[in-house]
């Protein structure tokens, strides 16, 4: 039988559960942005106020991946959800931006393992037009999508989740702040 650009149903799954976890994080990160910025603007260092631009930018990212994750979940025939994030306590702002570090760290190796399972995945043609994947095993969620699809969005999320991981880096030496490795 064929390769097609598909993946499979189980790989589907798991790329599911792990992109709800990603999501999850990208949520949480909307709010520690905000609350960072909040804590900067009302008793920041003069350092600490160069990385107000950067913040928004990492809390705008992080709404955009929310919702980029939200659908690509949908085409995958799952259900996006998430639970109100529960605020901890987080009362200076070096502690903010390590907390922040882990979680973009935390949300690229997800995208990364979501894309490796992508990358592995081989659905393979089966009867009529190849829409059946084994017997009785129907294609969940949109039937057009893509197995080059999926990587390419899960690549693209993997690279912004680099580039936040080195701004919060540079923002923590900037501001004299070694971060734990
Ligand atoms: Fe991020």
């Amino acid at each position: 039988m064929p390769d097609i650009d598909r993946i499979t149903e189980e790989d589907k799954k798991t790329i599911i559960d792990i992109l709800k976890k990603a999501m999850q994080v990208e949520y949480d990160m909307i709010v520690n942005h905000l609350r960072i910025i909040d804590q900067i603007i009302d008793k920041g260092s003069a350092e600490s106020l160069k990385f107000l631009d950067t913040l928004k930018r990492l809390g705008t990212d992080s709404l955009r991946h929310t919702t980029r994750v939200a659908s690509l979940i949908e085409r995958m025939g799952g259900e996006p959800d998430f639970e109100a994030i529960v605020v901890d306590e987080m009362p200076d702002i070096k502690n903010m931006l390590v907390k922040q570090l882990e979680k973009e760290k935390l949300a690229m190796s997800a995208y990364k393992d979501a894309k490796l399972i992508a990358q592995k995945s081989q659905a393979k043609a089966k009867g009529f037009f190849g829409r059946l994947l084994s017997r009785g095993e129907e294609i969940q969620g949109d039937v057009n999508l893509k197995k080059s699809k999926v990587i390419f969005v899960l690549e693209g999320l993997q690279d912004e989740e680099w580039g936040h991981m080195k701004r919060v880096e540079l923002a923590l030496i900037q501001m004299n702040i070694q971060p734990e490795k």
